[in-house]
């Protein structure tokens, strides 16, 4: 690339990066992805699938106009910065959102590590942190009769372009690391290390995964409140609720009722 001028290499980095399905879905071997669609901006890549799209048909934008997030937040992300998608999934039962939630968290995380060759982890319910700050959030949403697992990976943003009023300080990839990075590579080890975590998942449940959830567990051993209520976080239960320790007591508690006393690294 050095022969090339700096709007030519801008180009080139731009083309190089394009999440287009003439360039994305020759890259894909399995089932997530398939059918793959692209939009430049939309409100949410979350709300555009319909009742007819089969398991597996992934939506993935440059830019949304509302990005959705947890607990009615909004997720926010400069154009073609960051990857945002969202995948259709058929479970047997649609009630275990919770439990898919931290199956694609994992998923999530074990792609950063191996881009940053170093450790991650999960805050459940869904946040995937490094060094202590949120890189990505997981979002499994009930819709058109399945769930809709959304993935927003803060990749290339630079200083000042992620949000500031995040309750959890944000990252991105580039800022750990020192330099972009390719989303379409990102994006395919992504959809590929969804497919195999959920296929584990359906096989196993998430017993199957309790290993490698319990060792990326940001929240063991941390002071949290349910109301008024004060414990410490103590591990995943096999049906993905929180197991908090409260007056020598185990309890396990759905997200929502919980919040983070204090936030350090
Ligand atoms: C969270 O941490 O609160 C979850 C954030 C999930 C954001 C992703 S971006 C792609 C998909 N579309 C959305 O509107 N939200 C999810």
């Amino acid at each position: 690339m050095e022969h090339l001028a700096h709007g030519e290499r801008s180009l080139f980095r731009e083309l190089e990066d394009a999440l287009d399905p003439e360039r994305v879905a020759p890259l894909l071997r399995g089932r997530f992805g398939s059918p793959y669609r692209f939009c430049e901006v939309c409100e949410s890549t979350q709300l555009l699938f319909s009742e007819h799209d089969p398991e597996g048909a992934v939506v993935v934008a440059d830019e949304q106009t509302a990005g959705r997030g947890r607990r009615g937040r909004h997720w926010k992300a400069p154009p073609a910065r960051a990857l945002l998608f969202s995948v259709l999934l058929r479970p047997p039962r649609l009630d275990l959102a919770p439990q898919l939630s931290l199956v694609g968290g994992l998923a999530v995380t074990l792609v950063v590590e191996s881009a940053l060759a170093q450790p991650v982890q999960l805050k459940w319910p869904n946040d995937v942190l490094v060094g202590g700050q949120k890189v990505a959030g997981v979002l499994a949403e009930g819709r058109v009769g399945a769930i809709v697992l959304g993935v927003g990976l803060n990749v290339n943003q630079g200083p000042g372009e992620l949000p500031l009023d995040a309750r959890t300080p944000a990252t991105s990839l580039r800022l750990v690391a020192g330099r972009e990075h390719d989303r379409r590579e990102l994006l395919v080890a992504l959809l590929a290390e969804l497919e195999l975590a959920y296929e584990r998942w359906l096989d196993g449940g998430l017993a199957a995964m309790h290993g490698e959830l319990a060792a990326r567990d940001f929240l063991a051993g941390r002071v949290v409140t349910m109301g008024d209520i004060r414990g410490v976080a103590a591990g995943i239960a096999p049906d993905g609720r929180l197991l908090v320790e409260c007056d020598g007591e185990t309890l396990a508690v759905t997200s929502g009722e919980v919040e983070l006393v204090e936030h350090r690294p």
